[in-house]
């Protein structure tokens, strides 16, 4: 997972240390010392192959998704969703509005529709006749399993609906979840739901401090965690981590729900109610009372340029008209004869909205699991794919290069023949691992569909459709009906000139966007509405058209960084750093990695009279980790006298990413102090 690296020291003690400005203000939140991000530094995604996969007419004729859908979209845009909006999703109220943009960038979808989220994700199937069907094959960490059908679904979130209800949640009331990959997670993202409470997923491996944060931003009155989670056959720790981030007077929670996972002993409080004893005796009924489209559906937080997370704002009906959509025309879903397997943690968006929303509203059937790929054997995955007969698989392009280097004969000595269709999504996929994804998973008959999106656009916007796209390995290609792109150069205008580099904006609102960021909608309109004007919304990626006209994405062009398919700020990690005792200052980039994308490296400046040990570079990790998350601890970090910077005293993080990818990072090849100086020095002579 690229968090346990040797790391490399440069400089040290022994130089003496210069003396570090002191960069933290008041609030402990380091100064921004950037140089405005652009395009210029971003790889230009030379390697195309000469390869073209056009669609199997067999498949084409059986696809959901069909070249009409471009010419409808075109023909009449509104008209167009509209109809989406009445085919995915089943209206207690019919709109007569589609879109209101009328106070853009503020967007209203179906406003005068009223629909329930819940019901449309269960209910709904269980009525249509199909309460029998799977919905869930639960494949947890222990080899434990439940299969739990769409009516066994709809009794378990009647009564988390009901347990929410006696704890005092109503509509509009915020809920925090932190939880593994159980069961209870998907039950109780739909029990919220169905009350219109606005959930808020913070990921199982956040930190106590992040936990605290989100919940204080969102104000949320309950959370729900688990005693424990399993990592590799381990019982590890969770609820401990809310215990912390509930206590205080200030804490605006009022109940903890707790589920009983790995019957470890923690300790308990009166804010505390176990799940068994709460959800057990409630009535498996609760009518679902619907909610306007535009009622909130969650909050989720990600990482922007700054050290605060967002919270991204997601409502109801168009989410779900989108989301419903994308799964069925991207993923080729067939809800009757599928089985769909979507890699991902509810943690992250691509949990929402496909492995809950999406998958639910349109009635598949799912492989949901709890474990790692490599425990207990690197097969893992491929054995549950033959176990369940999965014929749709959506993950991320780590997962896949983690698995071309443990070998292909891994996955050969499973039967994969069942698989139909594979997706990617989170960060670029680069042809090698497209070609190996497709050659020995797909058994060169899959389609692969490299989907670019976002936590803000909350569902699929770029992606080859299968059946209908002819495939190029490596690019997620075209936007997909009903969703407009173009790619702008420095001076703010669109061009179509191939191998250009520049940036991605979408150039008309579409049913699932952000409707904002919680509490703050000047920095909803600042963060992508400014930078090119209040036309286009600014995606923070790079990218360039091929000759045949497909869209490249190159990777962020401001401070986020992309590990692994997570999303992470330089200025999060920078501020986590300088509140240890001894950094003086700190400067985070993200470098190119083989397999996680990027790594996170750090340079940090000690403070004056800071003792360096030898101890201290893995202090600075675990302190991130502990501060933010595992996922967070930086690769390598490097303790330098000096950080570039322009005469006006911005880093000059090029250089510094200049510094981290020039060498094999994680070795221990020890860069030496006058090697990164000189980089540092010619950069500062460039000012
Ligand atoms: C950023 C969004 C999409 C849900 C999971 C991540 C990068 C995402 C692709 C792709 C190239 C991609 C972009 C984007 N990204 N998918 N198919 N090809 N880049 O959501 O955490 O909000 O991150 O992930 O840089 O801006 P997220």
């Amino acid at each position: 997972t690229g968090t346990d690296h040797p790391t490399t020291t440069v400089s040290g003690a022994a130089g003496g240390l210069a003396r570090a400005p002191d960069v933290r203000l008041a609030g402990g939140q380091p100064t921004r010392l950037e140089e405005e991000p652009t395009v210029s530094d971003l790889s230009d995604r030379s390697d195309h192959t000469a390869q073209e996969f056009p669609p199997d007419p067999a498949f084409t004729e059986q696809a959901v998704g069909q070249a009409e859908l471009f010419d409808q979209a075109d023909a009449d845009l509104e008209g167009f969703w509209a109809d989406q909006a009445r085919t995915y999703v089943s209206w207690s109220k019919d709109f007569t509005q589609v879109l209101d943009w009328s106070d853009a960038p503020f967007a209203t979808w179906f406003a005068d529709g009223e629909l329930n989220v819940a019901h449309n994700c269960v209910d709904r199937h269980v009525e249509a006749g199909n309460g029998e069907r799977v919905a869930i094959h639960f494949e947890g960490a222990e080899g434990d399993t439940q299969t739990i059908t769409y009516a066994e679904l709809q009794r378990r979130v009647c009564q988390a609906a009901n347990a929410l209800t006696e704890l005092g949640v109503a509509k509009g009331d915020r809920v925090a979840i932190y939880l593994p990959m159980i069961p209870e997670a998907i039950v109780s993202m739909l029990a919220c739901a169905r009350l219109g409470a606005p959930h808020s997923v913070v990921f199982g491996g956040f930190s106590a401090d992040a936990i605290r944060s989100r919940i204080a931003d969102a104000e949320a009155r309950v959370v729900i965690t688990a005693d424990g989670q399993y990592r590799k056959g381990k019982p590890a720790p969770l609820k401990a981590a809310v215990d912390q981030a509930v206590s205080g007077e200030d804490s605006p929670i009022e109940h903890v729900l707790v589920v009983r996972r790995t019957g470890a002993d923690v300790e308990w409080s009166d804010k505390d109610v176990w799940w068994h004893d709460l959800v057990d005796r409630q009535s498996d009924r609760h009518e679902a009372q619907p909610m306007a489209a535009e009622h909130p559906l969650y909050i989720l937080y990600t990482s922007g340029t700054t050290g605060k997370p967002k919270g991204i704002l997601h409502t109801s009906g168009g989410y779900l008209t989108q989301t419903a959509y994308t799964n069925a025309v991207v993923h080729d879903l067939h809800p009757e004869t599928d089985v769909y397997w979507c890699t991902a943690d509810i943690g992250w968006v691509t949990g929402h909205s496909y492995l809950v929303y999406g998958p639910l509203a349109n009635g598949a059937t799912q492989v949901v699991y709890e474990g790692t790929p490599d425990y207990p054997h690197q097969g893992r995955w491929w054995e549950i794919i033959q176990k369940y007969g999965v014929t749709i698989l959506y993950t991320a392009p780590t997962a896949i290069r983690t698995c071309m280097k443990w070998g292909a004969e891994i996955p050969q000595k499973f039967d994969l023949s069942s698989l139909r269709v594979l997706g990617s999504v989170g960060e670029p996929i680069n042809p090698e691992a497209w070609l190996w994804y497709r050659k020995n998973i797909g058994g060169d008959r899959c389609p692969i569909v490299d989907t670019w999106w976002q936590t803000e656009t909350g569902a699929i916007m770029i992606s080859p459709l299968p059946g209908v796209t002819s495939l190029e390995p490596g690019s997620a290609q075209r936007p997909i009906p009903g969703i407009s792109a173009e790619i702008l150069d420095d001076a703010g205008e669109p061009f179509t000139e191939a191998e250009k580099v520049g940036y991605l904006v979408l150039t008309k609102p579409w049913p699932s966007m952000l409707r904002g960021i919680w509490g703050d909608p000047e920095r909803y309109k600042d963060t992508y509405w400014s930078r090119f004007g209040e036309k286009y919304y600014f995606a923070g990626d790079g990218a360039k058209y091929d000759a045949d006209g497909n869209i490249w994405l190159l990777g962020r062009v401001d401070d986020v960084m992309n590990v692994s398919g997570h999303r992470l700020s330089t200025a999060e990690i920078e501020s986590a750093l300088v509140s240890h005792p001894s950094v003086a200052e700190a400067a985070v980039v993200g470098a190119a990695d083989d397999t996680t994308g990027q790594a996170v490296c750090a340079f940090v400046i000690l403070r004056e009279g800071a003792q360096q040990s030898d101890s201290t570079v893995e202090e600075l990790r675990s302190h991130v980790a502990k501060e933010i998350s595992p996922i967070a601890k930086p690769k390598s970090v490097m303790i330098v006298t000096e950080l570039p910077k322009t005469r006006s005293g911005k880093i000059m993080r090029r250089l510094l990413k200049d510094v981290a990818e020039g060498r094999e990072i994680g070795d221990s090849t020890t860069l030496t102090d006058a090697s990164v100086m000189d980089f540092i020095k010619q950069g500062m002579s460039q000012d």
